[in-house]
């Protein structure tokens, strides 16, 4: 967002994640950050530190673009390397973090620190609404792939994904 004087006005914020995939959880949180600033940008990690993802980057973004369309003030990218340095470079203003449990909070709490320390920006963190708390991409999939019912915990477009996937391991 740009001021007249060509200045960026608006909070700007971030929220980064593996989105492998994308679940309802993410969402709200997506919704519930649009409301609480001018723009957010949903950063997706080009290789995730936990894993080989089960989808490319293009499948994650455009899961994202699509099942976020609604929201009109939140745009998708990419980024590789150290968050802190994207979010200089982006010129961010504040730092998006979901919280599910307890154990979310530890690892979460140093992230945030060694965030603010490389970057001098802020996490906000935004409690999970309690019907996704126990929601995690890694628990849809293998939920799914054993043949359990997820239709309730992913919006649509990644459900027709994950169905596509399924399709085409069981081709291969
Ligand atoms: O959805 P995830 O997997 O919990 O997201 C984790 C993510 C992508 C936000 C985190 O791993 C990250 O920021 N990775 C970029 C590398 C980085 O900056 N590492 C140092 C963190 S202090």
């Amino acid at each position: 967002m740009t001021a007249t004087n060509g200045r960026r006005s608006g909070r700007r914020a971030i929220y980064p994640g593996s989105f492998d995939p994308l679940t309802c959880g993410h969402v709200d949180v997506i919704e519930r950050a649009a409301r609480l600033f001018d723009r957010v940008l949903v950063a997706v990690v080009v290789n995730p530190q936990k894993r080989e993802p089960l989808f490319s980057l293009d499948e994650r973004k455009a899961m994202i673009a699509e099942s976020i369309s609604h929201v009109k003030n939140v745009e998708v990218a990419d980024f590789r390397g150290l968050l802190a340095h994207f979010v200089k470079a982006q010129q961010i203003d504040v730092i998006v973090k979901g919280l599910r449990v307890v154990s979310d909070f530890e690892s979460e709490m140093s992230t945030a620190l060694m965030n603010r320390s490389l970057s001098h920006v802020e996490t906000v963190f935004l409690p999970s609404d309690p019907r996704y708390s126990f929601l995690s991409s890694s628990l849809v999939k293998e939920v799914f792939f054993l043949g359990g019912d997820v239709d309730a915990f992913v919006p649509a477009t990644v459900l027709r994904t994950l169905h596509e996937k399924r399709a085409l391991t069981r081709q291969t």
